[in-house]
């Protein structure tokens, strides 16, 4: 079967090379020259573990093809993804449609087969339905369907999620659709993936509902953390006491400085436009997000508070390890590093940075900090060591050299990665996340 992708960012482009992965004739279409350049090159435009070994098989396999021209990539698919980005609206927190709409128009203005449009795009509820109109007022003068197929795949692990995934959710009312997304994605029944067919709305609200759940969970265990430490109870024994409990799951509880990505945080926001539009408040995740939002700033406060309070803080030295928003990714949106170096920036605290992947990004985005080399040399006269993201790198620090190193052996350890015992027993003083 022939797939067009439109859209090469991280959700078309890992989708795009697993469907060439699975034996589908797969066109990424991206309107940036520059990035369908550097993948004509091999070169990733995003770091994900193993995608680049993914392109480059499929490509020289002569499945896996990129171009700028989305008429020319577009021809003869029976299946057509739409996967641009669907930001924050400025001022409003609205997803923005706008890419979705342009491409839907380009699409209906260029289409010369029967095929199914498919958005796969994270897109409010009832945008199918307009997707749908446009198509038709383009009126192509062939069969078409739109049908709505969200992503729940993870940064990070991007491939392993696409390629085994616990559900797809196809939203269609149309049975030619639902049958050509039965083809385009077989190759998974096989890998004994459950398939669910929803109605379109349906499809559209799960991917908001999904993650905005997964967000409560985070949340939840993160204010669980806070109670601990004013009980003095161990927030990991609370994670593993209730996720025991299969009505309720051991994952995603993990505690930390809350969440960040280019996921969570705008689609819960997008969730809470749609229930206001709707009059139909969810204010459980408005809680969430208000919750997360003010965590991410005490995160820096807590930093303070172990370099001795504000105006202990002023002009020490503090060593950030990891800056994206979670570990195997180079993505720093809405990270909440940002929000913890702008705290201690804001409270006259010299901020060394580094991450084994994201510090690019990361520059311009916090300008008071000085990005080094390796984590060492971040450490190196630091009064405070802080893990903000779990890497495996930081996982099993030196702890003997990052003591002569250091001004100080404070480690804030915001992911609790370190053994509390263990790290005091050398000599540190150690803060976590919830444990005593
Ligand atoms: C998320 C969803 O998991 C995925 O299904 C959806 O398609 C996109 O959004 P992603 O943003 O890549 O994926 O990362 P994820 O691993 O879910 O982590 C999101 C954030 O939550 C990170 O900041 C992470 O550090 C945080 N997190 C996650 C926790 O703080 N604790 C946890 O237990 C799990």
């Amino acid at each position: 079967m022939k797939i067009a992708m439109v859209g090469s960012g991280y959700v078309g482009l890992v989708s795009g090379a697993c469907f060439a992965d699975f034996g589908h004739d797969v066109v990424c279409i991206d309107k940036d020259p520059a990035k369908i350049d550097s993948l004509h090159k091999g070169v990733m435009p995003i770091y994900e573990p193993g995608l680049a070994e993914l392109v480059a098989g499929n490509v020289k396999a002569g499945r896996l093809t990129f171009t700028t021209d989305l008429a020319e990539g577009i021809a003869d698919a029976s299946a057509i993804f739409i996967a641009v980005g669907t930001p924050s609206r400025r001022g409003d927190g609205h997803a923005d449609l706008s890419y979705v709409y342009a491409v839907a128009e380009e699409i209906g203005a260029n289409l010369k087969q029967p095929a199914v449009i498919v958005t796969k795009s994270t897109v409010p509820v009832g945008t199918g339905d307009e997707v749908e109109r446009i198509l038709s007022e383009a009126n192509p003068g062939v069969q078409f369907a739109v049908a709505s197929n969200p992503e729940f795949l993870r940064e990070g692990a991007a491939i392993g999620d696409f390629k085994h995934p616990d559900r797809i959710v196809v939203g269609t009312e149309d049975d030619w659709a639902r049958s050509v997304m039965n083809e385009v994605y077989r190759p998974l029944f096989l890998n004994k993936s459950p398939i669910l067919f929803t109605s379109r709305r349906s499809s559209e609200l799960i991917k908001y509902a999904a993650n905005a759940f997964l967000a409560v969970k985070i949340t939840f265990i993160n204010e669980m953390a806070d109670l601990c430490e004013k009980v003095g109870a161990d927030v990991q024994d609370i994670s593993r006491g209730i996720g025991m409990d299969g009505r309720i799951g051991p994952k995603f509880l993990h505690a930390g400085p809350g969440y960040g990505g280019s996921c969570f945080p705008k689609d819960t926001l997008a969730l809470l436009k749609t229930a206001e539009d709707y009059e139909a408040p969810t204010r459980i995740v408005e809680a969430v997000v208000a919750v997360n939002d003010s965590r991410k700033r005490a995160m820096g406060r807590k930093v303070i508070e172990a370099l001795g309070g504000m105006d202990a803080a002023r002009g020490k030295k503090v060593a950030l390890l990891g800056l994206t928003f979670k570990p195997n990714t180079d993505d720093m949106r809405d990270a909440p590093s940002i929000a913890i170096a702008l705290a201690l920036s804001d409270a006259g605290v010299e901020v060394a940075g580094y991450d084994p992947e994201g510090m690019e990004l990361a520059a311009p985005l916090m300008p008071d900090v000085a990005m080094q080399k390796t984590a060492y040399d971040a450490i190196a006269g630091a009064d405070a060591t802080v893990i903000v993201t779990e890497w495996d790198a930081f996982r099993a620090l030196d702890l003997d050299r990052v003591k002569r190193i250091a001004a100080a052996p404070v480690l804030v350890d915001l992911r609790n990665v370190y053994d509390p015992a263990e790290v005091r027993a050398k000599g540190f003083t150690y803060v976590s996340v919830g444990r005593p």
